[in-house]
């Protein structure tokens, strides 16, 4: 199905068990590993080359290594193994820190490839391959972090919260269900009132679940036939979390400035407050002072 053999496949699966250990692999390494004897192990990685499927170094031995390229490939074999995923399809989303591509299943899916830290810790890498303890590759360490807190959080919210039924998870890449609509941004609502009724809902779900989204806007919402769909969740963070008020608010403030500017409907904050923690006003109030922390903390704790 991925236009690669059973052998390419175990090939790069060596690769990527080989850097545990080695910047660049050297193929005795990959020889070992794959169980492949080494002229064809080189015959094929010379062809994996030309697809740009792996890199290669030449210095006192030739080595390799692979990208999120080979990682996807590995990722969605890892689905069909475990009979998750049958075809692949098209790009649907990209975001700035993922990839989103259709595939099929059981019923339609969205497959959700993260791409966290990879420009960010490009410059940075060589530094961190000396330093012990530290992942040999910390943007694939960042974005394997990052798939795996999105599916944790994911299958604490389903199917109370209306979220995409989680599939499964490899490496840096999740499958769910795909979500048929279009984004919040994208259309124009015929009864905008109920409709973020529905999404503080939804809001208010997840907080009794003990998750806040903390990346909550008009692009991570999509509207399908049942209502609102609440997408994209690697940054959530726990109800317990120091900057939780924080970031529920920021979340509030994001959904209401939309609503605001684009159906002029006017809700306070401490009114979605309300109704997203079914507090009396007098304990919202009471954090109102709270407020002034909010700007200090938009640097640190968010999508690190
Ligand atoms: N389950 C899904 N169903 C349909 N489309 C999706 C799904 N998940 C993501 N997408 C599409 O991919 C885009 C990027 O995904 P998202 O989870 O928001 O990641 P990012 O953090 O990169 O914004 C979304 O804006 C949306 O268009
Ligand atoms: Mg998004």
């Amino acid at each position: 199905m991925l236009g690669l053999s059973k052998e390419d496949l175990s090939l790069l699966s060596a690769i990527e068990t080989g850097m545990k250990t080695h910047e660049w692999v050297p193929t005795f390494v990959v020889s070992e590993l794959s169980g492949l004897p080494d002229p064809k192990v080189q015959f094929r990685l010379g062809q994996l080359f030309e697809k740009k499927l792996v890199e290669r170094e030449k210095m006192h031995y030739l080595g390799y290594r692979i990208d999120f390229a080979a990682y996807d490939l590995l990722a969605l074999s890892d689905f069909v193994k475990q009979e998750k995923l049958s075809a692949f399809g098209e790009k649907i989303g990209v975001g700035k820190e993922s990839v989103v591509y259709e595939a099929l299943g059981a019923g339609r899916l969205a497959v959700k490839f993260h791409r966290q830290g990879r420009s960010s810790f490009k410059h940075i890498r060589r530094l961190r391959d000396h330093l012990d303890g530290r992942p040999r590759i910390p943007w694939l360490y960042a974005a394997a972090l990052a798939a795996r807190r999105e599916f944790a959080v994911m299958e604490t919210l389903y199917p109370t919260v209306s979220v995409p039924r989680p599939v499964a998870r490899s490496r840096h890449a999740l499958a769910m269900e795909l979500v048929e609509g279009p984004a919040l941004n994208r259309i124009t609502l015929s009864d905008p009132e109920n409709e973020l009724e529905l999404i503080l809902a939804e809001v208010a779900t997840a907080l009794k679940l003990g998750i806040i989204h903390a990346d909550l806007s008009e692009f991570n919402i999509i509207i399908d036939d049942c209502g609102p769909r609440i997408i994209d969740w690697p940054q959530a963070v726990d109800a317990g979390h120091p900057h939780a008020r924080e970031l529920l608010e920021r979340d509030l403030a994001n959904v209401l400035r939309f609503f605001e500017r684009k159906y002029r409907i006017e809700m306070p904050l401490d009114r979605a407050l309300q109704i997203v923690k079914k507090t009396e006003p007098a304990q919202v109030q009471e954090k109102e002072t709270e407020q002034e922390t909010e700007k200090g903390m938009e640097q640190g704790a968010l999508r690190s």
